[in-house]
Parts: C-alpha cells; structure tokens; sequence
C-alpha cells in the first residue's frame, strides 16, 4: 500500500518524540520501487566492425523504473532524507537536474506523497519537462547557457530563501548519491563480470556513478582502471553529463577514484550512437554512446582488456524540438 496522503511523511517522520531507530524503521516501510539488478550486455559486433581484440559489455541502466541510472541514486537519497527525518510533512524538495535525476524524484514525490520543484536548464529535453510534469511536479527553468550550474544556483537560492518551506537535498554534493552505486552499481558489475573486468567506463555528471561503483571496483581489484568519460567543451550535447574544467565542481566527485578522464565530441558520440542501433540493435542515449566511444578508445590501447561501460539512459529516438 502506497501513501496517498501528502502528510504521511511527516507522520511518519516528522515528530520530534520519535528516534532516529523508529525513523529508519518507519522509512523503511515506504514502498520505494526496486532500482537496480540492470543487466550487462556483451557488444560483440560493435567491438568487431572494429577490429578490436577486447571484450566490451554495457550496463543497461535505462531499464530502472524511470529510465536511467539516476533513479538509484534518487531512491538511497530521498531513503536517507526520511529517514534522518529531513523530509518531513508539508516541506517541498527542490533540487537541479539535467532532467534524468528531476523525473527520478518527480515519481517519488508521487508515490511517496510529497511536493517537488526542479530547476532545470531551459534547454532540457520536451520529453523529460512532460514527464516532469506528469508526476505533477514543479519545473522552474533557468539560464540555458549556464548549464546545470545555473540551475545549482537557482535550486540554492530558492531553498536559502525559505528554509522552512524546502528540503534540498543537493544531488551535487550529497553522499547518499555515491553511496547508492558504491551498494549496487559496484557489487552488480563485479558479480555479473565474474570478476573478470580491467576497466570500468561511465560518464561524469555529478560523479556519483563513477565515484561510487570505481571506488566498490579498486576496493575488490585495486588495478582495475577508471575511466570518466566528458564533453570536449562546456557547450556540447552530451545530456547529463559536465565539462568538469568549466563547471562547479560537484564534491560527488572522487577524484581519488578515477584514474583517466576521455573527452569526447558530441558528433562521435551521435555516430557511435547509430551504429548501436544498427549492429546491436541497442537504444541508448548520447551519453552513454559517449562512453562507448571511449570505450573503443580504451581497447584500441588495450589489447585483451575486459571493459565495463554505463548507459545511463535510453535518449530520445526523435530529435529534439524547440520547446
Ligand atoms: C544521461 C545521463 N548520463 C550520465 C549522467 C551522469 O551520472 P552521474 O550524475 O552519476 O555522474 C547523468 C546524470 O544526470 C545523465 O542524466
């Protein structure tokens, strides 16, 4: 049973009497939907019309609940803020989103019955705006040049301004968002992969997904090598992920834990993104195909390597539209 009473959180969570050990058994009664257990998807033509001599598999991240992979990290953060009890009744979140972490939480809200704001670059896609909106969230849109910096910016001064109406949870500097793939991401690949695995290659956005599952990764093989995967330059149409040189930097992420940043052209990663819908017949976003570009870069200079890459959503099969 699913609470459809927006108070319901803060019943559950808000009363000063309770302990944090009734809180955390309380939010953990909420029904969150299962995240995760994504499969890995061996890309043998995609490495052969290469010619290459490695082995390249991707995880599927676009089959969570609403998407992509940011519904992992959207699920332990919203988890943790209930049950510290920071989500209480009648309080709004407001966060930024380049759109995939925004419908993330936007479900959540619903389900879960609390109200969501979402700042986003006016530029986000039509489709994830709708979906957005669907859930009956808020979407505020900020700046489109100033990226997801802008829409930090925006999310920061709105919850500085009402403190006691907002809850932010800040995906750009929350621990829970690492966390969620230091639990999941990390123990899937290295289960699926049997171990056997020498790289592991993943888009930078808030550094969540490489933060956590790299740091899972060496902490079971210390020489497995990380890759990061960015746009070449600050405007690109690589959604979701950030040109880490020009952009705030996001403390989700660990430097400690990469060992090689790739940059890749929005146009490779649109050209590789057409050869996997026509040689493996795989749907998968511009930043994801990014990482697959990157991918082949890798093995290019590795022969022998095993390669694991993150698809972290599906895209849009019609090109965008102007809103
Ligand atoms: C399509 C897409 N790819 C990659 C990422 C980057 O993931 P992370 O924020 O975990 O670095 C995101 C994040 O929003 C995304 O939406």
């Amino acid at each position: 049973m699913y609470s459809s009473d927006p108070a319901a959180v803060g019943a559950a969570t808000g009363s000063d009497r309770t302990t944090s050990k009734d809180r955390t058994e309380r939010a953990s009664s909420y029904r969150f939907p299962p995240v995760g257990e994504t499969p890995l998807r061996p890309l043998p033509r995609f490495v052969a019309d290469v010619g290459g001599r490695f082995d390249l598999a991707v995880k599927l991240e676009f089959l969570n609940p609403t998407g992509s992979v940011k519904d992992r990290a959207a699920v332990n953060i919203v988890r943790t803020a209930i049950a510290k009890g920071e989500l209480g009744a009648r309080r709004t979140l407001v966060d930024a989103s380049s759109g995939n972490t925004g419908v993330a939480y936007a479900m959540l809200g619903a389900r879960l019955g609390f109200p969501v704001e979402l700042c986003l670059p006016q530029n986000a896609h039509p489709e994830r705006v709708t979906r957005i909106r669907g859930f009956g969230a808020t979407v505020i849109f900020t700046d489109p040049l100033e990226g997801t910096d802008g829409a930090q910016r925006e999310a920061r001064r709105r919850a500085a301004a009402e403190p006691d109406r907002y809850f932010y949870p800040d995906q750009y500097n929350n621990p829970a968002n690492p966390e969620a793939h230091y639990r999941t991401t990390g123990p899937e690949i290295w289960r699926d992969a049997a171990g056997e695995i020498t790289h592991f290659v993943a888009g930078v956005g808030t550094g969540g997904t490489i933060s956590g599952t790299g740091r899972f990764l060496k902490e079971r093989r210390v020489t497995i090598q990380v890759v990061g995967v960015e746009p070449s330059g600050p405007i690109h149409g690589l959604e979701g992920l950030k040109h880490l040189p020009t952009a705030i930097r996001p403390s989700t992420y660990d430097a400690r834990f990469v060992d090689r940043t790739i940059r890749v052209e929005t146009e490779d990663a649109v050209s590789t993104r057409e050869r996997l819908f026509k040689r493996e017949g795989l749907v998968v976003g511009n930043s994801a195909a990014a990482a697959l570009f990157a991918s082949l870069e890798i093995g290019r200079e590795a022969a022998g390597a095993h390669i694991v890459a993150i698809a972290p959503d599906a895209g849009h099969v019609s090109p965008r539209e102007e809103p």
